[in-house]
């Protein structure tokens, strides 16, 4: 790879797309060479992204056009809704780009997880085995091979981090993990719908889809690649008063034997080289809120166990827009290009934000 590379960022309007903008802004080595939008063509980026005013000075909002694509860029970010990226990814990668989909079309392995948790059949299964699951802390050699990167959902981020070293050392009952989440309105994207517009959706503590949410499907799949047995999950998300953040809450049952020393040897062990988990062990808070995650890439995570009932919970506190999508699409990103992982991304998330 080039040391400056051209990226192109595929539905740049949404929220998504403006977050992998404003981490872009300071890559050392990208080249931000084409955005796109349907409706914004021919306004500059700041005129949505206002936070963007100053930067990207020449760039436009152009029209998805491929064969331009094609011509001026060597990697594409699909800030799409689902089911969009579906037909895109196979003619980019045709033309020899990599792509990062933050799209849910090219998580699952397996086409009938697919076609049960998305009421369709997958039309590219073969590439379904080729994409990687973009969750470095899982996959960080496969991403580093990888022409498709399928960029894990936020809440899917935050729970897997939360009980990744529980399930991977195996210190829990397996088969009764229970997750609740509670999460952010920018989770659901910058157009309006009745449930997200602002007078519903301000002070809201609501849970929705509790028993069919479709982040599910990608939990199930990698804890049990973790634990390489089959796990399945209980899973109620919650729409709270926040606009960034997910905060996941893993519920399990310790193994006999297993006290809190294991629990802080599991958690230390598993994240001691990761670049953007951080243990929160103490401070004026001793839990993580994703409150200090806004505006980075960082997830923070904690546990407790109570002997009482022998139980344990643990957290994962992620911006949504950071490692729960933009920020985890550039990490992905380094690793694919053979940059350090940790360019443009190591910014001390917003206080108070
Ligand atoms: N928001 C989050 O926290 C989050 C986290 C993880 C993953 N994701 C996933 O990331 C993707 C983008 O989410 P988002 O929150 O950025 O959504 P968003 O704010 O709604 O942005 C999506 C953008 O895609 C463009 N678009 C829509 N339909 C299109 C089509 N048929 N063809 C081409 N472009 C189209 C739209 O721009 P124009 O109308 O201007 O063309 C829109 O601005 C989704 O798949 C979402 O599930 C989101």
């Amino acid at each position: 790879m080039p040391s400056i590379v051209r990226a192109c960022v595929v539905g740049a309007s949404g929220y998504t797309g403006g977050e992998i903008l404003r981490y872009l802004a300071f890559h050392p080595n990208i080249e931000v060479t084409m955005a796109t939008s349907r409706e914004y063509v021919g306004l500059p980026i700041h005129y949505v992204h206002l936070n963007l005013r100053g930067f990207y000075k020449g760039l436009k909002f152009e029209p998805l056009d491929l064969d331009k694509i094609g011509s001026k860029c060597d990697i594409v970010f699909l800030s799409v809704p689902h089911g969009v990226s579906l037909e895109l990814v196979p003619k980019l990668l045709e033309m020899g780009l990599r792509v990062l989909d933050l799209s849910a079309d090219y998580r699952l392995k397996n086409p009938e997880d697919y076609k049960r948790w998305y009421n369709r059949e997958h039309p590219h299964p073969d590439l379904l085995a080729k994409a990687v699951y973009g969750l470095p802390e899982l996959h960080r050699d496969e991403i580093r091979n990888a022409r498709l990167v399928a960029v894990p959902g936020c809440n899917a981020t935050s729970s897997i981090l939360a009980a990744a070293p529980l399930v991977k050392y195996k210190l829990v009952d397996l088969d009764h993990i229970v997750i609740d989440v509670k999460v952010g309105s920018s989770e659901a994207g910058s157009k309006a719908y009745s449930g997200s517009h602002h007078p519903e959706r301000e002070n809201a503590i609501r849970p929705y889809d509790p028993t069919g949410h479709r982040h599910v499907a990608e939990i199930e799949q990698e804890l049990s690649l973790l634990a390489n047995r089959a796990i399945r999950v209980a899973f109620v998300p919650h729409a709270v008063s926040a606009i960034r953040g997910s905060l996941a809450t893993v519920h399990a049952w310790l193994n006999e034997g297993v006290d809190e020393k294991a629990v802080v040897r599991a958690f230390t062990t598993f994240y001691a080289k990761e670049p953007f988990v951080r243990i929160v062990r103490s401070g004026l808070l001793k839990y993580p809120d994703p409150k200090y995650v806004i505006g980075s890439n960082f997830a923070d995570v904690s546990f407790a166990v109570d002997n009482r009932v022998n139980r344990v919970a643990t957290f994962a506190a992620i911006d949504n827009l950071g490692k729960g999508s933009a920020g985890q699409a550039v990490q992905d990103m380094n690793i694919m290009l053979g940059f350090e992982e940790t360019l443009g991304l190591l910014i001390p998330p917003l206080k108070p934000a």
